[in-house]
């Protein structure tokens, strides 16, 4: 039979997701039950694009389960570089690993990998597509900091065209009721048609606008995300939108004081550095999150209680 693998947030349920957030507020709570979970377990990372948190997260996630971890640091040192299909590269790494993290910048690649590989394989972030495990690190930091995934107003703010993270979570959140969506970016890079459609087809209630200052008082979460040079075609429409929104604390006068701020990292220029100190900045807690969202998936792929 085939592996269950996740490409997208889609192939988990409503009642999965709850309860992986579940399992990771009990990591929390009791790490000590989780040491020897994945013993003798290995987990491969596969990433053809750079990668900090995601990578690092999983790997530390293994770990902390008392797993091992085996990882091409990047595409050039393995022999994708030679020429290697996705398809051969994870036939082979199936002989190897009992999962694999694999992070790919051509969007359906993880699908393909998912068909050929004889264990479980996780999206890590596909091109522009998207990016299922940060979407469930950003569920469980909203569900921490607000006590419900429900009837929440959220901004989502910067490049909607590009960012993987953007779209995985809108897909996410529409699952639970009551929530509205403000749509915050330059003209140029909105939110693609198929996910407005997706919001359309929802009921939801949405709006898009290019002013921060608009939307910021009407907020339960802010959601920046940063604009993704290396989708871009042209350096100058980059250097033109790059800055096109930073927050700071001028800015954040105006909202609530119990409001969320998110980026799933890594931040250039789009939060300023003093905003760190605020208490509703909550994106370095952010990462925390994803790593026991990550132990959780790991476990539950693996069949493990
Ligand atoms: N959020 C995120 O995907 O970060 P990395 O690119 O560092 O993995």
């Amino acid at each position: 039979m085939k592996p269950r693998s996740i490409v997208s947030i889609l192939d988990l349920s409503t009642e999965e997701i709850n309860n992986l957030m579940d399992v990771a507020d009990d990591i929390e709570k009791n790490p000590e039950k989780y040491q020897e979970k994945c013993r003798h377990k290995i987990l491969s990372t596969i990433f053809f694009e750079p990668s900090t948190r995601t990578r690092l997260s999983f790997e530390s996630a293994m770990l902390s389960l008392g797993g091992s971890v085996i990882s091409t640091a990047d595409s050039k040192s393995s022999s994708a570089a030679k020429g290697e299909s996705v398809a051969d590269t994870v036939k082979v790494i199936s002989n190897y690993a009992d999962i694999i993290a694999m992070r790919h910048p051509k969007e359906g690649a993880p699908v393909v990998a998912a068909m050929k590989a004889t264990v479980p394989v996780i999206n890590a972030g596909d091109g522009g597509h998207f990016h299922p495990t940060q979407t469930l690190a950003d569920l469980l930091t909203i569900r921490r900091t607000k006590g419900t995934l429900s009837g929440l107003t959220i901004g989502l703010c910067g490049d909607l065209m590009f960012g993987r993270t953007v779209h995985s979570l809108i897909e996410a959140m529409l699952r639970y009721p009551g929530n509205n969506y403000i749509l915050i970016s330059p003209n140029e890079l909105r939110l693609p048609e198929y996910m407005r459609e997706e919001l359309a087809k929802s009921g939801a209630v949405w709006e898009e606008t290019t002013s921060l200052e608009y939307a910021i008082p009407k907020l339960d979460i802010l959601y920046m995300t940063r604009v993704q040079k290396e989708r871009f075609f042209n350096e100058e429409d980059y250097v033109r939108l790059k800055d096109t929104y930073i927050l700071d604390e001028e800015k954040l006068r105006s909202a609530k004081t119990d409001l969320a701020i998110l980026h799933p990292l890594p931040r250039v220029n789009e939060i300023s550095v003093s905003v760190d100190e605020d208490p509703r900045a909550k994106y370095f807690y952010q990462t925390l999150c994803g790593k026991q969202m990550r132990m959780a998936l790991i476990m539950m792929l693996l069949g493990i209680q």
